[in-house]
């Protein structure tokens, strides 16, 4: 290894639930707006509309600088550049009755101009400290562009690879999740939310738009309050207990009602229990949305669903805009309703500065020197390495400099797939480098396009075998077009698209063994990649500087450390498939039996398991050894194991711990993630890790649905993948 790898070490304690304090601090200047506005001046202040830079879906409104200077209007998301929102900012402060100032929002969703890696790839850095860094150079970009408010971050679990938006959550794990959540929150938001170098987060889909029924986008989503709770609110929860102070309602339906009226979700959960006190904005139409659903009459009755659930802003729906004063005239919405919602935006306007100086966050001075710089760059640069997973190595990497290359596929040259969907203000043209470009500053290259992504042409694959059989070394850049993964980008298979699977087979078959670079959106189904591939690198898609990345990866300059956040299927039909999954009455136990719960033609096992991810470097664990075998009440135990590094190079290995509870008043799971500790260590150095576990590490929602922990035995796991583990018992006593 080249470069000196960080002496760090990072312990994640066990998450705890416990419900945020309500710290609502008054503003004289809402009280005094309140005071003045009209009823159409509160309704406008609810309206959120794009502007017509980037449209996501249907934009339903033309003319809106037309609706900001009537006063129609007290958000826009989708302008930018800090010259843009001045013009349009001076719009509202300088032609509006009252001058409240708009607040300007945009989905800054894996950077801003300089783009990291897909959020699915970040979270398989295992790394907070990393992604709450990427979530700040972000924030500075985009408040330096006048963006008060980011879309993200996404909190949606998921463990279902054929929904697109899979790319832009943290993966299946409602532990890493959380702090992952957590941490972007406290990114974009630092310490001081009017600073002009922090943007507002929003977090989403609220409530889990990643369970979408067989990965269809938008479509039904039904769990039982037990499931919702235990995986899929956590990491929500912890954007809001880390402050956030907006929340997304998503797109669908949880139980036959739309998020967007859940009064359950909006109210008893959101703000009741946890005791969130900013605003809620839908998830584009989603008001007007709720007719197709089938649950409001008109535009104007899924107004008044959703006010009266507890949505504030309707985002580009126009149902306020057009229906809410007349709603509320008719006592349909109560006045205190609206007064409600209109209070929480305008606090929020507050925190942010907007009243003070509401051009703040426009500075074309900002703009220029924050932008895109070699710092963010060189941050960018390390987090998309991180992020990087090697699925498989027979030995084939770290490639040598210096040696002829034969590098193939039509994505190995492409700059533009690099940034991934939802690249923020992220342009091609500032991305340095493609990975065809990076591999041929450091060692000499033959490049041949063998195939495109998708199609059947194989007219390539004779000039990409000749290509092969004149290097020494081979590398294959395969997998999916960026825009294969997002917003409304479900597949119904997970195979590697076209033929390039076939072009890998005909090279591996010429006897060459191949690196195979992956760049991807989603767990894909690799059985038969895995067979013939001499080595597989996850790369997602890692972003303006990602070509680089992956040239530091490949030639040994940084050595892979990232651990899957979500589990690789070995096909379709095992999904969904996830670590966290239980026993059943019929456990499968290999002995033939028939009446076990397993597949007639495939292993229960996932081809890579979460938590999997090689190194050039080889790590051993020792027993896990316990301070005892039991604890009671508020005590709680030691587990220590110690790593060793017992390979030739520096490596980073992420030790996790997981733990079952072995019998409950619900089931349990057979493992479930509770910590873990990411540390660097030299070949032939030692390392002992110490996890501490309390009964908070042990709670859980128990049948009469409160939270904690229950008397019993448990068993510890400890190891570096989920499905490579030390184990220990021990009992609890409540
Ligand atoms: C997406 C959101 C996004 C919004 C605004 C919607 O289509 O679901 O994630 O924040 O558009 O662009």
């Amino acid at each position: 290894m080249k470069k000196a790898l960080l002496p760090l070490l990072l312990i994640i304690p066990a998450a705890c639930t416990q419900t945020p304090k309500n710290t609502e601090k008054s503003y004289p200047i809402v009280d005094s707006l309140l005071r003045v506005m009209t009823l159409e001046e509160k309704v406008g202040q609810t309206v959120l509309f794009t502007s017509d830079w980037t449209v996501t879906g249907p934009s339903i409104r033309q003319g809106y600088i037309e609706d900001i200077r009537a006063g129609r209007c007290g958000s826009i998301f989708n302008a930018y550049t800090a010259e843009y929102t001045r013009k349009l900012q001076e719009v509202a402060v300088n032609e509006t009755r009252l001058g409240i100032p708009l607040l300007f929002g945009y989905d800054v969703i894996h950077g801003f101009r300089t783009i990291f890696p897909i959020n699915l790839g970040m979270s398989c850095t295992w790394n907070p400290g990393a992604i709450e860094r990427s979530a700040r150079v972000a924030a500075k970009e985009a408040a330096a562009a006048g963006l008060h408010w980011t879309y993200s971050p996404m909190c949606d679990i998921c463990m279902e690879p054929r929904w697109g938006r899979i790319s832009e959550g943290a993966g299946e794990d409602p532990y890493l999740g959380s702090l992952i959540a957590a941490a972007m929150t406290r990114g974009y938001q630092g310490k001081d939310l009017a600073a002009d170098t922090t943007v507002l987060a929003c977090v989403k889909h609220y409530a889990a738009y990643g369970a979408p029924i067989a990965g269809r986008d938008y479509n039904t989503v039904d769990m039982s309050e037990r499931w919702l709770r235990e995986y899929y609110l956590p990491p929500y929860k912890a954007a809001i207990k880390a402050g956030a102070l907006s929340v997304m309602a998503s797109f669908n339906e949880l139980d036959g009602i739309p998020a967007t009226a859940n009064r359950h979700l909006l109210q008893d959960i959101l703000r009741d229990e946890w005791g969130f006190t900013g605003f809620v904005v839908t998830d584009y139409t989603g008001i007007p949305e709720m007719v197709f659903h089938g649950y409001a009459d008109d535009d104007e009755d899924a107004g008044r669903l959703a006010m009266n659930a507890g949505v504030d802003m309707d985002m580009q729906g126009a149902a306020y805009m057009n229906y809410l004063a007349d709603l509320v005239r008719s006592g349909a919405v109560k006045e205190s309703t609206l007064n409600e919602a209109v209070r929480r935006i305008l606090t929020v306007k507050a925190k942010l500065g907007l009243f003070e100086d509401p051009y703040r966050y426009c500075s074309p001075e900002r703009e220029k020197s924050q932008t895109l710089t070699q710092e963010n760059k060189a941050e960018a640069r390390a987090v998309a390495a991180e992020s990087m997973v090697l699925l498989k190595n027979d030995g084939v990497l770290p490639l040598k400099k210096g040696v002829k290359t034969a590098v193939i596929g039509a994505l190995a040259a492409s700059k533009d797939d690099l940034l991934g969907s939802w690249r923020g203000a992220g342009e091609v043209e500032s991305v340095p480098a493609s990975i065809l470009d990076a591999i041929k500053e450091v060692t000499p290259v033959v490049y041949a396009e063998g195939c495109q992504e998708e199609g059947e042409d194989r007219s390539g694959f004779a000039a990409a075998l000749a290509a092969a059989r004149g290097a020494s070394q081979v590398v294959l850049v395969i997998g999916e077009d960026c825009q294969w993964s997002g917003e409304a980008a479900s597949r119904s298979d997970i195979h590697i698209p076209g033929v390039q699977s076939e072009l890998l087979e005909k090279l591996a078959a010429a006897g060459k063994k191949v690196a195979v670079v992956l760049l991807n959106g989603r767990p894909l189904d690799l059985s038969a990649e895995s067979e013939t591939a001499g080595a597989i690198l996850e790369a997602w898609y890692p972003g303006t500087m990602g070509g680089y990345a992956v040239a530091d990866v490949l030639f040994g300059d940084v050595n892979p450390n990232g651990k899957l956040s979500v589990t690789f299927p070995r096909t379709l039909g095992q999904v969904p498939i996830y670590h966290y999954a239980k026993n059943t009455g019929r456990p499968y136990r290999y002995t033939g039996a028939k009446y076990e719960s397993r597949y007639l033609d495939v292993p229960n096992e996932p081809l890579y398991a979460f938590g999997h991810g090689l190194s050039y470097t080889t790590f051993k664990y020792s027993p896990i050894t316990l301070s005892a075998d039991n604890f009671s009440g508020s005590g709680n135990l030691e587990a220590r194991i110690t790593v060793t590094n017992t390979g030739t190079c520096e490596g980073i290995e992420t030790v996790q711990m997981y733990i079952r509870d072995l019998v409950g008043s619900v089931t349990r799971p057979v493992k479930q993630l509770k910590g873990f500790t990411k540390i660097a260590l030299r070949p032939g150095e030692s390392r002992e890790i110490c996890f501490t576990i309390d009964r908070c590490t042990l709670s859980f929602y128990r049948a009469d649905m409160t939270w904690g922990p229950e008397s019993g035995g448990f068993k510890i796991m400890i190891g570096g993948s989920s499905d490579n583990v030390q184990e220990a018992s021990f009992s609890y006593e409540e």
